[in-house]
């Protein structure tokens, strides 16, 4: 559990400072308030870290999603390259936006190539929501060159990277926006909660303005003000985002913790033969919340999985079968069952979901296992850990 192991006295100090006013809605109520902006603070952190100029905090890394596909102007009937691995809520997003996915081949980056984007290119093709998954940065050379020759608008989920970066530049910026996801299981958790960052000002306020009704925050007193767009309500509690404060400030040094734990155990594994690992565009910005590595075949990976399960060896993700993050279980989307007529009912699919042609991403995600990195081992901890991992993994390769 990432965010969470380090969960303590600053956390409980930041919810006591709203307990103690009351004042758990984001916008007004100076008189009670005593000083205490907890969303806007959880805005400043995420800045200080990413770099991004605006930082606007939301409910959710979901609703963090809907407030950037609005900024970038993808809506109704605009078709969007999206990833057959990510977490379902990229694809929901899409859809509940009004878009039409478009699923391209992801590669050993476990993100979408810019070969596969640049196969499934149609004339209609507006937009990519690129997903940064399992908290390293896609290939953004290739990627943005490909938006670039096909006048794509690039749109960023970095709901599992948060902390991560590319040649210097946090994921999240290379788009129009990006979204972060502060749920339970990321880096740094609020509980529930997302921030989506820009470095436009105009797109910063279609976010802002989107997740509270519209409303633009002109002046101080909300409510009174104009509403130049149509919005709905995302916003975040002061509750989460004071849980999401503390929780932001750890990052770096939770960030450290994971990246030393992550080389220790990559070095244990290369002792393995046949064993390699996931590619990284760049390695030094990885956030390292996972070690991704792969075995020659599905066959043995999965055969590895199962020996990793009996052998009550923790933190093992297998993305091939997980109800969650890959394509091959998604029914609901294939068949497009929601409960109302959506825009992709209107316009019809614009692939045929339930044959789509994917063999690379089934060859990469077949082959995956990802370990969720620890931040709190101490060294004994980590030994036992790695020592226990390559026994299990060696009674199979
Ligand atoms: C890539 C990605 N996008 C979006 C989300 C959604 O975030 P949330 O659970 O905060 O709605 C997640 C959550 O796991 C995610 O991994």
């Amino acid at each position: 559990m990432p965010g969470t192991e380090w969960y303590g006295a600053e956390e409980r100090k930041e919810i006591m400072d709203v307990l103690e006013t009351g004042a758990f809605f984001r916008y007004n109520h100076e008189h009670i308030r005593n000083g205490m902006w907890k969303a806007k603070e959880f805005e400043e952190e995420v800045k200080k870290i990413t770099g991004a100029k605006y930082a606007h905090a939301v409910s959710s890394g979901s609703t963090a999603v809907a407030c950037v596909m609005a900024a970038a102007g993808i809506g109704f009937g605009d078709e969007v390259i999206v990833p057959p691995f990510t977490y379902i809520a990229t694809i929901e997003g899409v859809l509940i936006g009004g878009g039409l996915p478009v699923f391209a081949e992801i590669d050993e980056t476990l993100c979408l190539s810019a070969e596969g984007i640049r196969k499934v290119i149609t004339p209609k093709t507006k937009a990519v929501m690129l997903v940064h998954m399992c908290g390293a940065a896609a290939d953004m050379d290739g990627i943005m060159q490909v938006c670039k020759e096909h006048n794509l608008v690039l749109m960023e989920d970095a709901g599992q990277a948060f902390g991560a970066f590319h040649k210097g530049k946090s994921v999240g910026l290379f788009g129009v926006a990006g979204g972060y996801s502060f749920d339970f299981f990321k880096i740094a958790t609020a509980g529930e909660g997302g921030v989506c960052v820009t470095n436009d000002e105009k797109v910063y306020n279609i976010m802002q303005q989107f997740s509270d009704h519209g409303h633009d925050h002109i002046g101080s007193n909300r409510g009174m003000e104009q509403h130049p767009i149509l919005g709905t309500n995302f916003r975040l509690s002061e509750l989460h985002a004071a849980i999401g404060v503390a929780q932001t400030r750890k990052v770096p040094a939770m960030r450290d913790a994971k990246r030393a734990n992550k080389k220790y155990l990559m070095s244990r594994l290369s002792e393995i033969p046949g064993i390699t690992f996931r590619t990284y565009p760049d390695f030094e910005g990885d956030s390292a919340t996972f070690l991704d590595f792969f075995t020659p075949s599905t066959e043995t990976t999965q055969k590895v999985v199962d020996q990793l399960a009996a052998d009550g060896v923790p933190f093992i993700n297998y993305w091939f079968k997980n109800m969650y993050h890959f394509i091959n279980q998604w029914d609901h989307i294939k068949n497009l069952s929601s409960p109302y007529k959506m825009a992709i009912h209107h316009f019809g699919a614009p692939q045929d979901y339930n044959k789509l042609d994917l063999p690379k991403t089934q060859n990469v995600i077949g082959r995956l296992i990802s370990i969720g990195m620890r931040a709190s081992w101490t060294e004994a901890e980590r030994l036992a850990y790695a020592d226990k991992l390559i026994e299990s993994i060696k009674k199979v390769i």
